[in-house]
């Protein structure tokens, strides 16, 4: 057990964070996405440090977080691909995933010959890893297998005890994990869909992205199905809109009927729908921004044992935007899925 100090975001704040990362400690910190629990890059003691806190399998790589684009030359080969979207993109939402240089270590990569990178928009993200002036690993701030974190307070439930500080910097805007782009092969693939529209990248890229998966195997555990599963059953039901509200209201309805202490993951739009359930209420169908910021927030305050089942319809637009990160998170989260 380590005492788990909480940091304000502040220059204070920020350098004794800086300092912690320099001796080899792990800080979490917030990003515009979720809280990261970072530690150096460079050193695989401290990288090892990461997997252990987190409880997450070694063949799970990490993603390298850097204060600039330029910095990106420090760990990774850059294409014209990459610097294309680097250009367009950084700082902000998007991962690239580019050929490693050898002096990272395999731990950060799970021994694969790529490396994950990002520039982080957060302020206090980017004045941690200017104050530390190291790359920094750091995967989502979350105990293997749960929610990624968007508040410090989820973070503290986590991983307090099991970590040097927390960096507070109040809530994560954005809310759901980057977009994860693989630009090291000949033809650029989308590896996760995340706060940066998929449709935004081929635009800028003028190609199509290869899907997920194309080759059957998962790249890493990150992607398998039950990754961010709450401990409480959720149903989710999907297909046409219309016809997903009126099932969701009538899966609810059977389900309290039956006795069942039932929490839903609300839309505004179904308010008047939905009678007596425990509820979390996101943002609007036709606009997912809000619903992106409350997801996994929503999820860990449901799954807090006091529902016997949980319920949610696809939060938007399944095939655009940030819909296809909403439902790809949704899915993973998923025990079973109703087709209408
Ligand atoms: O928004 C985010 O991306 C957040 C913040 C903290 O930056 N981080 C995050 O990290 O979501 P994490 O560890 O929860 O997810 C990283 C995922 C891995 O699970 C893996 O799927 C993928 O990134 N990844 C990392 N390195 C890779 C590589 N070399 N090749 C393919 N996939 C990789
Ligand atoms: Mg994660």
């Amino acid at each position: 057990m380590t005492a788990t100090r909480t940091l304000n975001a502040d220059a204070d704040g920020v350098a004794e964070a800086a300092r912690i990362l320099r001796r080899g400690g792990l800080v979490a910190f917030p990003t515009e996405t979720v809280y990261g629990l970072g530690a150096n890059a460079l050193s695989a003691d401290a990288v090892a440090a990461i997997f252990t806190a987190k409880g997450r399998p070694a063949d799970d790589p990490l993603i390298v977080h850097v204060p600039s684009a330029e910095r990106v030359n420090g760990v990774a080969t850059v294409s014209l691909l990459a610097e294309l979207l680097a250009q367009r993109f950084w700082p902000g939402p998007l991962t690239l995933v580019l050929p490693k240089l050898a002096h990272v270590p395999d731990v950060v990569s799970a021994g694969l010959l790529t490396v994950a990178v990002r520039v982080p928009a957060h302020p206090v993200a980017r004045a941690l890893l200017k104050a530390a002036e190291l790359p920094l690993a750091a995967p989502s701030a979350n105990l293997f297998g749960r929610t990624s974190p968007t508040r410090a307070e989820h973070v503290l439930d986590d991983l307090g005890g099991r970590i040097d500080a927390i960096v507070d910097g109040g809530p994560s805007l954005l809310g759901v994990e980057s977009t994860i782009v693989d630009v090291s092969g000949a033809q650029p693939r989308l590896l996760r869909p995340g706060g940066v529209p998929a449709e935004d990248i081929e635009a800028t890229l003028r190609l199509k992205l290869l899907p997920p998966h194309a080759t059957g195997r998962p790249m890493a555990p990150g992607m398998l199905p039950s990754h961010y599963a709450p401990r409480t059953p959720l149903v989710l039901v999907t297909g046409d809109a219309v016809a997903a509200q009126q099932r969701l209201a009538a899966e609810v309805q059977k389900a309290v009927a039956t006795g069942q202490r039932v929490g839903v993951l609300l839309l505004e739009d179904d308010r008047a729908l939905l009678g007596p359930a425990v509820t979390e209420q996101v943002g609007t169908y036709a606009q997912p921004s809000q619903s992106a910021a409350r997801l996994f927030e929503a999820l860990r305050t449901l799954d807090r044992g006091t529902c016997d089942v949980l319920y949610a319809r696809e939060l938007a637009d399944p095939t655009s935007g940030l819909g296809r990160a909403l439902a790809d998170r949704l899915r993973r989260a998923a025990q079973r899925v109703i087709e209408v």
